[in-house]
């Protein structure tokens, strides 16, 4: 039996990938997180890409990862944060998927992400300043996915559980 893909979007620290493996698991379907794939295929950290080969290179990998996995099924996709920059995208993966995007309040991100290293856009100067100031650069970016879900103040099962009725429906 073919089955929908699940594509998760939304900002860094939304719960894209625990709630991505939660959903997963209930589900039987298998969970990809794109930052993993694109670091193993090209052997290097995200933060080495971005470093030593720029963003622009990052997202041209990102795009062509997308096209892969909007070709497959049975998947739960925890897509980058910066994957809605490009619409096409957007379009791609709702394509063979159903498209969630995770939302979340600055501060709650950043309690998320307070002690990471692992974003080089968040990498130097005050943290929530810059979490503000992308979010507010992509708010518009995120509201393109047709399905959104604020997760402020909810459990990862809680926000699994409404997607998987999503998903039934
Ligand atoms: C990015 C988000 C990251 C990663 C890269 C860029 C972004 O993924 O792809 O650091 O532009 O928002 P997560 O959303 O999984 O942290």
């Amino acid at each position: 039996m073919t089955r929908r893909n699940i594509a998760l979007f939304g900002f860094m620290g939304t719960g894209k990938t625990s709630v991505g493996k939660m959903l997963a698991a209930d589900l039987d379907l298998q969970f990809t997180d794109m930052d993993l794939v694109i670091e193993a295929s090209s052997g290097k950290s995200i933060s080495r890409i971005f470093a030593e080969n720029g963003e622009p290179y990052f997202r041209s990998l990102e795009k062509k990862l997308v096209k892969e996995l909007a070709m497959k099924s049975g998947l739960v996709i925890g897509t980058g944060g910066g994957v809605v920059l490009d619409e096409e995208n957007i379009n791609d993966l709702s394509r063979t998927g159903m498209a969630v995007c995770l939302m979340a309040e600055p501060e709650e991100i950043l309690k998320r992400l307070e002690h990471d290293g692992s974003r080089p856009l968040l990498a130097d100067g005050d943290k929530l300043q810059k979490i503000k100031s992308i979010l507010d650069k992509r708010k518009h970016l995120y509201e393109r996915v047709p399905v959104r879900i604020q997760t402020t103040g909810m459990t990862v099962k809680e926000v699994s559980e409404r997607i998987k009725s999503l998903y039934a429906s």
